[in-house]
């Protein structure tokens, strides 16, 4: 890793056409989210910017399905994503959105900039183009014939029946979806990013990133060493939603959705932090991070390093940990198929049950293959794991500080085994901050839990409630002992579980904690006194669980 002093940190932006469920929360915004707040509980200098994706197809799709303007889709969507990230405790320090003015700004200057450099190569071509709608057709807006498959309604760039790539030129008996007329072909002209010539530059870029996931150089070398190689792709469109594209000849166009949209983290930056942006952007200092699923990898290791390139400027992505895809129940999350927990829903289904959900997306994480959801595995996670084994150990220390000392924490032990544990805590600290620095969030979170555990098997052997009647001392030192372990434990957990840490913190009367102080040092004060007992965890009932089947099903 190259030695740095700040860490930008993307998460994709989200396309404001529907709401947030649990894939892109597994895949994307929790990964994103633990990784800064452990950045910050290290005391590093991080940035952590998203904002929805407000132009593309996606939306004006959504827009023509409700005959309503795009605007009416990504203001109600916007709004939606927003505020359900917020609740789940995503810790963005800015949500931004790329239909706004200042984004149209800092999109078209940079698409200038690569314009006067004379990177783009004008080409004309010919495109279908609805004579009765009286505009040219994106891929998705036309349907035919599959010509491998020979199913009826294969899409312009796909078949949904045999999953072949097309082109629109391919269909047979092609039709326009906006007015099912054929659609005619008619010459026009984009500006285009020679990705051909710029291969090589990109190859040496991938190249020099080694320790980048295996499937992410995996869909680099694809593309890289694809039969014909990269081709030269079109950063500009024929349609009216968008960022138009600033050139008096392009009248009509706007920008291609993948050029604006990773620019989008660039504007969330200028929003964020004014005139002293540059530095998260431009210094050899800055590590650039993108948090993003599997489908948008090509977009973040190929293309935008290939326009972060051209423009000369700009530092490039430093990390990319994509994630594979999480399923549901065995089955591909399907928006239109409704197959999908919404996070909106559960956060109003599960109140207060944030980290119930953070817990086991991150224990399931699809962090190197793709991985499922099941509401049973749920259930498992918080009784079982969060319940049993975190929420026990605190609700026990807790109980016992009130029940023994009137909630006065008591002086620690220094017997072997009190050392063993407190030493413990650094061991555990070391371990997650070396599976964290390398984007391995489930087994980061299993050593989180596994000090839990050895909080359990201390009170375990050591039973204070029996040393109570026999030693009283040394029931008092297990107990301070075990109270520091638990005060530790607020801390190693936050970036995971930030609700559940921050309960504990103020159940103990602890202020925030430093990754730095997980070191087995005193946190909470002997002598101080902790608040009242609270449970971290309730159990998810039997019939809750059937409740969320039975809702899937319909
Ligand atoms: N909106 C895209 C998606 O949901 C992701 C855009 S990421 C960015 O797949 F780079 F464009 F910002
Ligand atoms: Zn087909």
């Amino acid at each position: 890793m190259k030695p740095y002093k700040r860490t930008t940190v993307t998460a994709a932006l989200p396309y404001a056409n529907g709401p947030i469920h649990i894939g892109h929360l597994a895949g994307c915004y929790l990964p994103a989210d633990i990784y800064v707040r452990y950045l910050r509980m290290c005391e590093k200098e991080v940035s952590f910017v998203c904002g929805s994706d407000e132009h593309g197809m996606a939306i004006t799709m959504k827009a023509r399905k409700e005959n309503v303007p795009p605007a009416v889709i990504v203001d109600r969507y916007h709004k939606m994503m927003k505020e359900a990230l917020d609740n789940f405790g995503v810790s963005f320090d800015i949500y931004s959105r790329t239909s706004s003015e200042k984004h149209a700004e800092v999109a078209s200057s940079f698409f200038k900039k690569l314009y006067e450099k004379g990177t783009f190569e004008v080409r004309e071509t010919e495109q279908y183009y609805d004579p009765e709608a009286k505009q040219f057709l994106a891929d998705r807006y036309i349907t035919g014939d599959c010509p491998k498959c020979k199913s009826a309604d294969a899409y312009g760039d796909q078949c949904e029946q045999c999953g072949t790539t097309l082109s629109p030129m391919d269909l047979i008996n092609p039709k326009s979806t906006l007015s099912n007329a054929t659609p005619i072909l008619k010459r026009t002209k984009n500006w285009f990013l020679p990705l051909d010539k710029l291969a090589p530059k990109i190859r040496s870029y991938v190249e020099s990133h080694p320790k980048w996931k295996a499937h992410v150089i995996g869909q680099c070398k694809s593309w890289l060493d694809s039969g014909d190689g990269l081709q030269p792709r079109s950063m500009t469109r024929d349609l009216d939603w968008g960022v138009s594209v600033p050139l008096k000849e392009a009248e009509g166009k706007v920008l291609y959705v993948w050029f604006d949209a990773p620019l989008g983290y660039i504007t969330a930056t200028q929003e964020l932090h004014g005139e002293n942006w540059e530095k998260w952007w431009k210094d050899n200092e800055t590590r650039l991070v993108h948090f993003i699923g599997k489908d948008n990898i090509v977009f973040h290791s190929i293309i935008f390093p290939a326009l972060l390139m051209e423009h000369g400027e700009y530092i490039l992505p430093e990390d990319i940990p994509a994630n594979e895809f999480l399923n549901l129940e065995g089955e591909k999350l399907s928006t239109s198929k409704n197959w999908a927990v919404w996070l909106h829903e559960y956060l109003k289904e599960f109140p207060n049950k944030q980290d119930s959900l953070r817990y086991t997306l991150c224990s399931t994480m699809p962090e190197a293959k793709d991985n499922d959801f099941t509401w049973s595995d749920f259930q498992l996670r918080n009784n079982s794991e969060l319940a049993s084994i975190l929420g026990n150990l605190v609700n026990r220390v807790m109980v016992l500080n009130h029940k023994y000392y009137d909630g006065r924490v008591q002086e620690l032990g220094n017997l072997e085994v009190d050392k063993n544990l407190l030493n413990s805590i650094r061991n555990q600290r070391d371990k997650i901050s070396k599976s964290l620095d390398n984007y391995k969030f489930r087994e980061g979170l299993a050593e989180a839990m596994n000090l839990a555990r050895l909080g359990n098997k201390y009170l375990a052997d050591e039973e204070p409630w029996k040393k109570i009647k026999t030693d009283p001392d040394r029931a008092s030192q297990i107990m301070g002992t075990a109270t520091q372990l638990v005060a530790a434990i607020s801390g190693i957990i936050d970036p995971f579980m930030p609700f559940t840490g921050e309960k504990m913190r103020a159940m103990l009367g602890v202020e925030s904690i430093k990754w730095n102080d997980l070191d087995g040092r005193v946190l909470v004060m002997p002598g101080s006194q902790v608040g009242k007992t609270e449970l971290l965890f309730d159990k998810v009932e039997d019939h809750e669980i059937e409740t969320q089947k039975a809702k899937l099903k319909k």
